[in-house]
């Protein structure tokens, strides 16, 4: 079988989103830095309430999946739709925003530590206008595993194979056939899945240091804050270089023309342009009738 190795590093950057959030990007840093179908990963991860007390206040979104996934914390969602739902320890929320939806993400805590993760997952050109759809997924509903050699996997999306069983994670049925897997291994331990030739994959260090076996760029090792793109082929395997947490995703890429303006992903620049027009005209999502402006 091959075995996939690092291909490269995108060093996840410091930076701000929402009323001033503070994250740290990987994925998504520039039209440079994405992995088809992957568009954006965020890591938000402060002891300081002050780095994340301001939240995202009401934005849209158009074109794309969101994914947020919560290790620690609790975030309020709040939708167009009239979807509320609490995302906390563990959780995961996974929001089709289709051809427009309006939220806002808040914090529910005003202290301790908050880490999670917001990853962006384009939608094929056939389904960026569909209805938005949005599904709460609290951490009792997330199959875990203990592996074999120690350590423990979490199933968030698509089919795992852990010590010889199957598991299915509690998102199915995405057109782009996603993996998402959370894997923290002791120091010295191993991991090793199949992922499908041709998927996109790639994976996020969030604790620790972790090795990709066969080498690549930097003898494979990638460290708490960087992702690691794999090269193509049918397997990876991890070694854990200290005690280490990390996201490990992959995905069919969808081979189409991406054009990003913010939270608008869509084909072509008309695309893009129709985008900004409904926006402004409060018809985005039909947000208008539901009296949920952005700012409001
Ligand atoms: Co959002």
């Amino acid at each position: 079988m091959t075995q996939r190795r690092l291909a490269r590093i995108v060093p996840g950057m410091p930076t701000s989103d929402g009323a001033g959030v503070r994250i740290r990007r990987s994925l998504g840093q520039g039209p440079g830095a994405r992995l088809d179908p992957f568009l954006m990963l965020d890591e938000l991860g402060s002891d300081d309430a002050a780095d994340y007390m301001a939240g995202f206040p009401t934005h849209p979104h158009r074109g794309f999946e969101t994914v947020t996934y919560m290790l620690e914390g609790r975030m309020r969602h709040r939708d167009h739709m009239g979807n509320e739902g609490l995302l906390q320890d563990g959780g995961l929320q996974w929001m089709s925003a289709g051809r427009g939806i309006m939220h806002s993400e808040m914090p529910e805590q005003t202290s301790g530590r908050m880490q999670g993760f917001q990853l962006w997952i384009n939608l094929p050109a056939a389904e960026k206008m569909k209805d938005p759809s949005y599904e709460d997924i609290q951490a009792d509903r997330i199959p875990e595993r203990t592996l074999p050699g120690g350590g423990l996997a979490r199933i968030l999306a698509g089919d795992a194979h852990i010590g010889g069983e199957a598991v299915t994670g509690p998102v199915s049925g995405i057109s782009t056939q996603p993996l998402f897997l959370d894997l923290r291994l002791p120091a010295g331990g191993r991991f090793e899945h199949r992922i499908p030739p041709g998927h996109s994959g790639f994976f996020y260090v969030y604790r620790g240091a972790v090795g990709v076996p066969g080498g690549g760029v930097n003898d494979g090792l990638v460290e708490h804050g960087n992702a690691g793109v794999l090269s193509d082929g049918e397997v990876v395997a991890f070694e854990a270089a200290s005690d280490v947490g990390l996201l490990l995703l992959a995905a069919r890429p969808l081979g189409e023309p991406v054009v990003q303006y913010g939270p608008f992903v869509m084909n072509s620049r008309e695309e893009i342009e129709q985008a900004l027009r409904d926006y402004q005209a409060g018809t985005l999502a039909g947000e208008a009738r539901q009296g949920l402006r952005a700012g409001a």
